[in-house]
């Protein structure tokens, strides 16, 4: 439950952030504080200052080029930056246990940060990785001038709902190539960057994209609901050049990455951990090594990622249903999910570290991710800090308790923080 009372904490005890986040504001309009309270059956409920502002927007500060592609329930680059900069030196471990397309590692790379990310399904770390080490257009252009596009061993006629058979023929090659490369060892940087740009244009709805008008690229449907869109638009998939539009990519891609970009980047990549697995057991990770962990969880089943990525998983190689992609319908079991990712961020976290844990509102607004992750820190012996509630353009209708995601012209991030003893 969210009220809006004051928190008394003497003033030498506050950390550094709570002070900046209570005298912080955005465009005049000051920052508005409330605390979280969550009742414990067994013990003291869980109380937390809670900061109401704009904290940041998309306008604020351009993005980097490099994080434009898309991903089903992403968030932006300016999230992870707000509390990189806060809580983190150069050099620091900044980790995403459900790394998604990668919009943590990115920005902590190129903060000088060192990044580590995890993320259940392999197109994750496909994703992420070529944009650390990311290679010359020229050089993209010359090996994809080098692989022939013009003859493919498969040809799933059913994907021509969304391809010009020649384009399909094209995109069947570039797979084959891609997935032959891959098994025998050869794929090299420009290789995953060609496959990680693909990706990012097998469907959209503009000519940018290798399909005929479609859903959002970060959502493929099924080829059942492509026929219906394709008859009620009278519409046939166009020819598509699939080389041009894959270097066209890569040339916006690489807009911002000048010499000091790549410079950074390469002494962040060179120190970079990406897993494949379960975010509750990292190994690979070492206790106490991590300074910050930024991240937004699968909100219980709202996000189908399996099925939002189904082509995409068809290109590279992965069989998405088989991908153990966490998804709750209750609340009680997405709590003892995270709770077991807690453990591990506790044990991977340094003491003095932070976890910022980005949630949403979920089940129009009657569930609050915020109060039910809080007892899930706990249980794992970090301490709760506070909750930030980012909200862009506030409406008449949308006051700063129960702010709804993408209605009424608000988009609000809730990211609830704790720290390692
Ligand atoms: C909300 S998305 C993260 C998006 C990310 N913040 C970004 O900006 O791209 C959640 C991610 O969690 C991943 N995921 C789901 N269950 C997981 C698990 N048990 N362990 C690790 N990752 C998981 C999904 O594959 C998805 O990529």
């Amino acid at each position: 439950m969210s009220v809006p009372l004051r928190v008394p904490t003497s003033a030498s005890r506050q950390p550094e952030i709570v002070r900046e986040l209570r005298a912080f504001t955005w465009n005049g309009r000051a920052t508005k504080r409330a605390v979280t309270s969550v009742g414990l059956a067994k013990s003291r409920p869980i109380v937390v200052e809670t900061f109401v502002n704009e904290f940041w927007t998309s306008k604020q500060r351009a993005a980097h080029s490099l994080h434009e592609v898309s991903y089903r329930a992403c968030f932006k680059p300016q999230l992870p930056r707000f509390f990189i900069d806060r809580f983190t030196a150069p050099g620091d471990v900044v980790y995403d246990p459900f790394m998604g397309r990668g919009t943590t590692v990115i920005e902590a790379a190129l903060a000088g940060r060192t990044p580590a990310g995890c993320d259940i399904n392999p197109l994750s770390a496909m994703l992420a990785q070529p944009r650390l080490s990311p290679p010359a257009a020229e050089e993209v252009q010359r090996r994809l001038s080098a692989i022939d596009l013009s003859f493919a061993v498969s040809y799933p006629r059913e994907l021509e709902v969304f391809y010009h058979p020649d384009t399909l023929r094209e995109i069947c090659a570039l797979r084959e190539y891609l997935l032959a490369r891959d098994s025998s060892g050869t794929l090299d940087g420009i290789d995953r960057w060609i496959r990680m740009v693909a990706v990012n244009r097998l469907t959209g709805h503009s000519p940018g994209f290798f399909s005929v008008y479609t859903l959002p690229p970060n959502q493929a449907t099924t080829i059942e609901s492509q026929a219906r869109i394709n008859a009620r638009r009278k519409q046939v998939p166009p020819r598509r050049n699939v080389r041009d539009l894959i270097a066209a990519k890569t040339r916006s891609l690489l807009t911002h990455c000048d010499a000091a970009t790549r410079a950074a980047l390469l002494r962040s990549a060179n120190r970079a951990t990406l897993m494949t697995r379960p975010a509750s057991s990292t190994p690979q990770l070492k206790a106490n090594s991590v300074s910050l962990v930024v991240t937004s969880p699968p909100f219980l089943d709202v996000v189908n990622y399996a099925g939002n990525n189904w082509l995409r998983g068809w290109f590279c190689g992965i069989d998405t249903a088989a991908v153990e992609i966490s998804m709750h319908r209750k609340v009680e079991e997405w709590q003892a999910a995270m709770t077991r990712v807690f453990r591990e961020l506790a044990r991977v976290l340094r003491p003095g570290g932070h976890v910022a844990f980005e949630v949403g509102e979920v089940r129009n607004g009657k569930v609050k991710l915020e109060e039910a992750v809080l007892p899930c820190g706990v249980a794992s012996g970090l301490h709760p800090l506070l909750v930030v509630i980012n909200a862009q353009q506030f409406t008449k209708t949308a006051n700063c308790w129960g702010v709804r995601n993408n209605s009424k012209g608000t988009n609000t991030n809730r990211i609830v923080v704790f720290r390692k003893g």
